[in-house]
């Protein structure tokens, strides 16, 4: 990965599909589960290196984040937040954010995407240098998606927005990887018949310059997203199978800090403290344990 790779949190749009849940709250600080929908995407953000994030969030909800997380410091991560006055597409985001991004390279996840267990989306991260890599991922329908489209040596030769009629059975999942090219790319692009910016015309764009890399996502790898009432319900079942099953915690920010190195175990214990008595500050207790036998006392 390059020394910096910028991620951006896209967590706006116009919440209808959720309605009226979204009268409340926005769809991303719906719960999944046990924690807020945004704790998922920004925990597979820190699980892969990132620290630098703007979150893009529309003007009325962009506060909520602001309060949710501050400038991030006590997680190890510097927070920077931006308006998306309306939702004009996913490309946007890259416009929006360009003097967070600068010259940098940039990943974008969708405040709605959940992704668990994955190898490749760490070896995508780790050998990312240049061009855009986003993946693929096997889906029963893939009309609702962004679908690829791969030539029989497995490269990738078209992508389409929600097709009526699929190439393939692959979604590209709401997680992009973009080098220092995305800004002006983005700049370049024009709205769809939709009237939006798609993320698939700049991905094409990649594609086009014969930059774009596809990661097929294996067999039994999770990726949710949690856009209408039933697919959310589905995610929250899924979370808390796999939560009790294993006796670990999905998404859980504070841990991903701590397990990659952003914040020491004295900093996760200090989040601890300053939590309510509740189920997520015993399971942070139990990984400060765990931590604490591991690690011989003068190094703590
Ligand atoms: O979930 C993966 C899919 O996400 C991809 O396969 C598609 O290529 C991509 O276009 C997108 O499709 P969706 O139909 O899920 O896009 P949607 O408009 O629902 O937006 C996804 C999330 O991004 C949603 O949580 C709202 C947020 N968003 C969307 C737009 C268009 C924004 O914050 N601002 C926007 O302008």
């Amino acid at each position: 990965m390059p020394t910096r790779m910028k991620g951006i949190i896209l967590a706006g749009g116009a919440g209808t599909r959720l309605y009226p849940l979204t009268l409340v709250a926005s769809k991303q600080l719906q719960p999944i589960y046990d924690k807020p929908m945004i704790y998922y995407p920004l925990t597979t953000l820190i699980e892969n290196g990132v620290r630098e994030i703007c979150l893009i969030s529309t003007p009325q909800d962009l506060p909520r984040y602001q309060r949710l997380f501050g400038g991030g410091d006590r997680w190890g991560l510097r927070f920077d937040y931006r308006e998306q006055a309306r939702p004009e597409g996913i490309a946007q985001a890259f416009q929006i954010a360009d003097t967070f991004i600068g010259q940098d390279s940039a990943t974008l996840i969708l405040g709605d995407n959940v992704f668990y267990g994955s190898e490749k989306l760490k070896q995508t991260f780790d050998a990312f240098q240049t061009g855009a890599s986003v993946f693929g991922y096997h889906v029963n329908d893939p009309r609702r998606y962004g679908v690829v489209e791969f030539d029989e040596t497995g490269a990738a030769i078209s992508i389409e927005e929600k097709p009526v009629r699929p190439r393939s059975n692959y979604a590209v999942p709401g997680l992009y990887l973009f080098d220092g090219q995305v800004v002006g790319i983005a700049r370049n692009l024009k709205p769809s018949a939709r009237g939006e910016l798609e993320i698939t015309d700049l991905i094409t764009e990649y594609l086009n310059r014969g930059q774009l890399r596809v990661a097929k996502l294996e067999r039994g790898f999770a990726w949710l997203d949690a856009g209408t009432s039933t697919s959310l319900h589905e995610a929250s079942a899924y979370i808390q199978t796999i939560e009790k099953r294993q006796g670990i915690k999905i998404g859980c920010p504070e841990e991903a800090a701590y397990r990659r190195g952003f914040i020491d175990l004295a900093g996760l214990a200090k989040l601890a403290t300053a939590m309510p008595r509740c189920e997520y500050r015993d399971y942070l207790e139990m990984v400060i344990a765990e931590g604490q036998a591991k690690t011989p006392p003068a190094a703590r």
